[in-house]
Parts: C-alpha cells; structure tokens; sequence
C-alpha cells in the first residue's frame, strides 16, 4: 500500500464516520514558547480537549506532520525517525472507549485487512493515579480478541501526555502487529516483531502544575498512527525507508554515495527530510531554539554524506527529490528551503574539514581513551560542531568525551555573549513611542494584578506584543478567566495608575535579583548585570525597559479580549484611554 492510500482509507473511513476533517497544521506550535515542535496531532487541539468549543465540532480528523527529536540518537535502525506523518481522529468530550475501539478494529481488520490473530493489545494496569482500564480490555474482548493477546502495562507504557509539562492526558490502549513468520499465540510487547501501529488515548485527566491528575470536565478520546510504520508493517518491509514516500530518497542517495554504510544513507535520507519541512515554516539554520534543531540536523546530514564518500554539496539534490515525492500534498517555498540549505552547506563545507583535522590530530596524542572537553568544545565554538556531532565521531573511534568540561567551557563562553547580548535587547519592544513606552508599563501592572487575582504566583509572561493602540500579553493559566476576574484586575491596575506611583529602575547582578525573588521574561537574555524596574513596591521585574516616570502618564486601563492563546497559555489585549 502507498501513503497516500493510507492517508485517504483513513480519512474517508472517519468522515463516514461523522468525523471532520481539519488541517495539517504547522509544525511550530502557535504562541506557544514551552514546546519548539508540533510532535503529535493533539497538540493544536489542547484548549479543545480542555473544554473549549471546536469550530468544526466534536468529531476530528487529520494527517499531521509532526517532528521528534528525542530518539535522534536511534534514526539510522530499521524505524525511528524525526520527521513523520501521524493520522489521528478526536472525539472532544462524545464517544468514548467503546465507540472508539470498535471503530479500531473495523479500521484495522475491514478496511486495511490485517489478520486479527496477529493484533496484540496493550492497556493501562492501574496506579495511584487511575484505575486499571479493565473497561477497554473487556471490549477488545467481546469483539473478537484472544486473552493471551491482551496485556497490561504501566503507566510508562500506557499513558500519553501530557505534551508539556501540565496539560490532558490520560491511559491508552496500544495496537500492535505481529510480523514475523509463524503466528503466536501470545502478545509479547517486547518482542521487536510486534510492531506498534495504533494508539487510543483516553483523554479524561488533566495533569496539573502540582503534578497532580484530575478529572477533566468532559471525556475525549485521542488517538495516533504513524503513517510510516505503520506502511512497513501492512507491507511486510523488515524497515521505514522501503516505505514509498521514503524509497526514492534512499535510492537517489545511493545513485551519489560511493561507500555502503547502510544507517549514514538513512540519516541523510531522515535528516534532511525533516529539515525540508522546518525550513517550509520559514525557520532559519541559527543557534536558538528550532533553527538550532534545525541547524544539527543538516550538519549531521553533511557530515554523514563525508562517510558515504560522497565530493560534491549533495543536500539539495536530495531536498528535490523530497519535493517530487509531496509536491501533490504540500506546497513547498522551493527558493526558499533551496537558498537556506545551500548556505548552511556552503558555511559548514570548509569548517568541517578543518574541524576533523583538528579532531584527528588530538586524538593521536590521547593518552587514555577520553576526548578533552575544552577540544569538543573548541570544535563546536570555531567549527561549528554540534556536541552529538562530536560524541559521534569519538565513538566511531571507541573514545568517550568529558561532557562536564564541555559544559564548564559552554557556560563561561554563555556568561560573556550574555553580556554582550545586553545592550541591544529591548524587551521584544520594536519602538520607544510615548503610547508603546505606557503600555509597556501597564504590562507591568497587569501582571501583578493577574497574580493577586488569579492567587497564583506562578504566573509569567509567555509572549507579549505591544502596537501603538494596545498591548497584548500572554501568560500561563488553564482556564478561561471570568468576567469578574477580569473586572477585579482592571480595577487594581486603575487603583495604582490613580495613585500616581513613582517608577524607576535600579542596576544588580542578576544573582542578587534572584535572591529578592525577582523575575523576567527574559532572564536568559540579560547579562550579569541586570536592570529591575520598580513600580512603587507594586511590581518589580527584570527588564530592559524604556517606562514612564510616574503611573499618572497612563490614563484609564481598559481590558478589551481575553481568549486562549496555546495550550495553557491564556492572552488579553488591553488599552490604555483617557
Ligand atoms: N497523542 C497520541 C500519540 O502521539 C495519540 O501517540
């Protein structure tokens, strides 16, 4: 079977089942600062699995890219990878377990054909937290599984979510298929033959700041198949790069490489790949946040184009050919991915080879088997190497590296750019207007104000966004706010710009602050020396400023939205009248 095939069965068979289809969404997450990737197709979907109204209503489908960076290590062996397509199907708070399981196993069994003797099943085995989801074993039961093949796990293996560190999660069922030869007749989960397709997510707590699991206001149902594997399994392929989508890349690497090593082939083939569809966001190679993941994931590709053998800059061959193979589901911005890519290839080029004469010259004075820090960090300081990239390379050659140097070097080399960084940081302001310099004040007041309010000391600054006419300022709370809430906090916000309150701001080592139990948004962007601005003693906070000199210049507050902005992350907009 084809992806698209796959994709299509799936979603058809959904939409006859009342569900609506909704979009691919980007892979990075929307005003959302706790996550750099989009990993799974709920991700977009948390206000909605926490209780907020759906446009397209209470049945959901989709195909959705996602990226995955935490099994890196892994890409290169038979199936993992960073970049995959996940199908997925919602309920927010209708059809629960039973619904949900009969439409699994129509899917599997009626519309792709699988052999019901080789499906095993996981389910939650119960904790402190949540019960053993007996409810789901019974129904797989009823409906034509064997006993042997249903086990349960716990809750390492059994429970998803949530994606960050608060958020729904709840119990799953897991489905797997056999691919080996001979049927058998018990599911063992650790056998590497049955292969994992399916995921149904009970979605019924919310994992809280506490750590604490509470029910969730309606009952939901979130489920996830990788396209990929599953394709490999339904297709009898012993790995993912036979899978279509993945083939031609394999092959068209071939047709460059001049040596046989198997997993380089798959990570250029993987990494580049992801790298085509983070590039597709207009996310640039740099060394913060998703261009940094971004940036490791083409030198890492380059690096093992070197072991192929391979002369020439090859990633835009292969970048076009990941073109070809979607061009009839995605739009790619081609000048752009190509443009990005030829840089970051042409900047790496020369680097690396001046950076593995160094690496091969230090090792041939090792005396024992370990890599000094200070090297790995001077090859990623002056070459450009990404730490991975070293270990990488130590390990080919049996050597181990002294990570803690590396971080000691990392962190002293961090405090001097930190210091540099501070002059031209502004706050994320764009201009030092008198409108945008009072409401930046205001932003000020209102987070105080939402932390007495809301009585929780835990609330930060998530974004903020400041116009001539408004400011816009998101932070971290679960919950829609009330109108009273919301009345409570412009009136404590007008209560201090009516008392006519002295700001000004005072110059201390970052530590000092810290001690005074102040914060900012931005701490990590500040130097040693940092500026606290203080409103009276209402509000003091880390920031670079400009404000006002008194609270008198800013007129009458006024709170004009509030709405969800992420998961978890609420946003208002206010003005300041007259
Ligand atoms: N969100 C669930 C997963 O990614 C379905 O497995």
């Amino acid at each position: 079977m084809k992806s698209y095939e796959l994709k299509k069965k799936y979603i058809e068979f959904f939409k006859k089942n009342n569900h609506k289809e909704i979009v691919n969404a980007s892979l990075i997450p929307e005003n959302d600062p706790t996550v750099l990737f989009t990993t799974a197709g709920m991700h977009p979907l948390v206000p909605f699995l926490l209780g907020e109204k759906h446009p397209a209503g209470k049945r959901l489908v989709n195909v959705q890219k996602c990226i995955r960076t935490g099994d890196i290590d892994e890409v290169g062996d038979e199936f993992h990878l960073t970049f995959f397509e996940m199908l997925g199907n919602w309920s927010l708070g209708e059809y629960f377990k039973d619904e949900m399981i009969e439409m699994s196993f129509d899917f599997l069994i009626n519309e792709l054909g699988l052999d019901i003797e080789r499906i095993g099943i996981s389910c939650f085995k119960g904790d402190k937290d949540a019960a053993k989801d007996l409810e789901s074993a019974k129904k797989w039961e009823k409906i034509g599984i064997k006993k042997g093949k249903i086990i349960f796990l716990p809750k390492s293996e059994n429970w998803w979510g949530p994606a960050g560190n608060t958020g729904p999660c709840g119990p799953d069922t897991e489905m797997f298929y056999y691919t080996g030869e001979k049927t058998p007749k018990e599911f063992n989960n650790e056998d590497k033959k049955w292969v994992e397709i399916w995921n149904d997510v009970f979605m019924e707590y919310n994992k809280n700041k506490n750590g604490k699991y509470e029910k969730l206001k309606q009952r939901n149902v979130d489920t996830g198949m990788g396209v990929e594997r599953t394709l490999m399994t339904l297709n009898g392929y012993d790995n993912v790069y036979e899978v279509d989508t993945l083939k031609p890349l394999i092959l068209k690497i071939e047709r460059l490489s001049r040596k046989n090593e198997l997993r380089s082939k798959r990570i250029i083939v993987d990494h580049l790949r992801a790298a085509t569809f983070i590039l597709n966001e207009k996310i640039e190679p740099s060394n913060i946040e998703q261009g940094y993941v971004l940036r490791r994931l083409i030198r890492r590709a380059i690096r093992h184009g070197r072991l192929l053998d391979i002369k020439h800059r090859f990633c835009s061959e292969i970048v076009k050919e990941i073109f070809e193979v979607y061009k009839s589901e995605y739009k790619f911005d081609e000048r752009f991915i190509l443009e990005q890519i030829g840089k970051e290839e042409e900047k790496f080029d020369r680097a690396l080879n001046q950076g593995l004469r160094v690496f091969e010259n230090e090792i041939k004075n090792l005396k024992n088997k370990k890599l000094n820090g200070e090297i790995a960090f001077k090859l990623f300081s002056s070459y450009g190497f990404p730490l991975e990239m070293t270990e990488e390379l130590a390990k080919e050659k049996k050597l181990k590296i002294d990570k803690e140097k590396f971080e000691e070097e990392f962190e002293k080399h961090r405090e001097l750019s930190r210091t540099a960084a501070v002059g031209k940081f502004k706050s994320g302001l764009a201009d030092h207007s008198i409108e945008t310099t009072r409401l930046h004040t205001a932003t000020h007041l209102l987070l105080q104000a939402l932390k007495e309010v809301l009585k929780d000391k835990s609330i930060m600054q998530k974004g903020s966004n400041i116009t001539h006419e408004r400011l816009r300022f998101d932070f971290n709370f679960s919950r829609k706010l009330t109108e009273g809430e919301l009345k409570k906090i412009e009136q404590k916000v007008n209560e201090q710009i009516e008392k006519k309150i002295d700001v000004h701001w005072e110059e201390m080592s970052l530590k000092k602050a810290k001690e005074k139990g102040i914060s900012g948004a931005f701490e990590h962007k500040y130097g040693e020396m940092v500026k606290v601005y203080f409103i009276g003693d209402y509000s003091k906070e880390l920031c670079a400023g400009p404000h006002v000199t008194n609270t008198k210049e800013l007129g009458k507050f006024k709170i004009v939205k509030e709405e969800s902005s992420s998961a978890g992350v609420r946003r208002i907009k206010a003005i300041l009248g007259n």
